[in-house]
């Protein structure tokens, strides 16, 4: 039934709830619960709080929301949904659900291919021909997504393939990249041993990479076990079989990168410099941890 509220007591009402409840974010997952039930922006709800809008709400229909969170569905499952890099992507149960660490992954692409092609203001490119981006271990085709959407906004041609062995996370890539189907091309298929009929010039990676010892909480329970576990005894066994297996799809000056555990970062290096990556570096997250390794093709 529904009743009128100050908006603001309202959110302060259910943040005290998931706050004693333990949710590890409970702010952010509250303005997405918010956002989802009344069919608005995560900026409008932000606006209603300063507001402090007046509210005629069912609140017995928004317990039962906030109930999911506190039983420990993520938020991403209960709305189906996730924002990354800015675009909204459906999510479902049997799918990895994308992270926003993995965002630094595509800034690092975009910035890499700014520094190469664009002039001083990022406005004039000077890539002539057609971008093409291969993302293994795709998912929801988070990556792969969005930076087909930013090159688009930067007026370069580009086609993306997206590669994943789940054949559930394929369809959801699908349904993701409706609106750009002319330019993706999804894949069902083991990035280990995978064969493409061409060469890319950005390959992307978040691969499985967690170590079989490591201990998993939060959204990562509701992952299937094929997105996290990377094998062998420090969880490098695939990501290593991948990089090995990209060097197939590499020209001159293909630009890879890959996400991987901050334990992970001097292995994985040494795996890029012995299949024939130069320039290799790491980029550290927010928290100044080695997540990322990348590196350009020699040839
Ligand atoms: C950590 S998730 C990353 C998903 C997505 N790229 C993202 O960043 O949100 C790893 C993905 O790799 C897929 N995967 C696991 N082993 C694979 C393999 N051998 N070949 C292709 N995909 C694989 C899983 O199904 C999962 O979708």
């Amino acid at each position: 039934m529904s009743h009128n509220y100050k908006f603001k007591n309202l959110f302060d009402r259910y943040l005290i709830q998931l706050k004693n409840a333990g949710v590890q974010s409970p702010r952010a997952d509250l303005q997405i619960l918010f956002s989802f039930f009344l069919k608005i922006s995560v900026g409008d709800v932000r606006k209603k709080i300063i507001l402090d809008d007046k509210i005629n709400f069912d609140d017995s229909s928004f317990q039962k929301l906030i109930n999911l969170r506190i039983s420990g569905i993520p938020v991403q499952i209960i709305t189906r949904s996730v924002n990354f890099f800015g675009y909204d992507l459906f999510i479902k149960e049997g799918v990895f659900i994308p992270r926003p660490e993995t965002e630094m992954l595509v800034e690092k692409c975009l910035a890499y291919f700014d520094f190469l092609y664009s002039d001083a203001m990022d406005i004039d490119y000077d890539f002539v021909g057609t971008l093409n981006i291969l993302d293994l271990c795709t998912g929801s085709g988070a990556i792969l997504i969005s930076l087909i959407n930013e090159f688009n906004q930067r007026l370069i041609d580009c086609f993306g393939v997206g590669v994943d062995i789940n054949p559930t996370a394929i369809a959801l890539a699908k349904k993701n990249s409706a609106n750009i189907k002319e330019q993706i091309d999804l894949i069902h298929a083991d990035a280990t041993i995978f064969q493409a009929e061409k060469k890319f010039n950005i390959i992307t990676c978040n691969p499985p990479y967690v170590p079989d010892y490591a201990k998993l909480n939060g959204s990562a329970e509701f992952d299937p076990k094929i997105a996290l576990y990377g094998g062998g005894e420090d969880g490098t066994e695939v990501p290593k079989k991948i990089i090995e297996n990209a060097v197939n799809f590499c020209l001159p000056g293909t630009f890879f990168v890959m996400e991987h555990f901050e334990t992970q970062a001097d292995e994985i290096a040494k795996h890029f410099l012995k299949c024939g990556f130069e320039e290799v570096s790491m980029i550290t997250d927010l928290n100044n941890q080695p997540r990322f390794t990348c590196g350009v093709y020699n040839g």
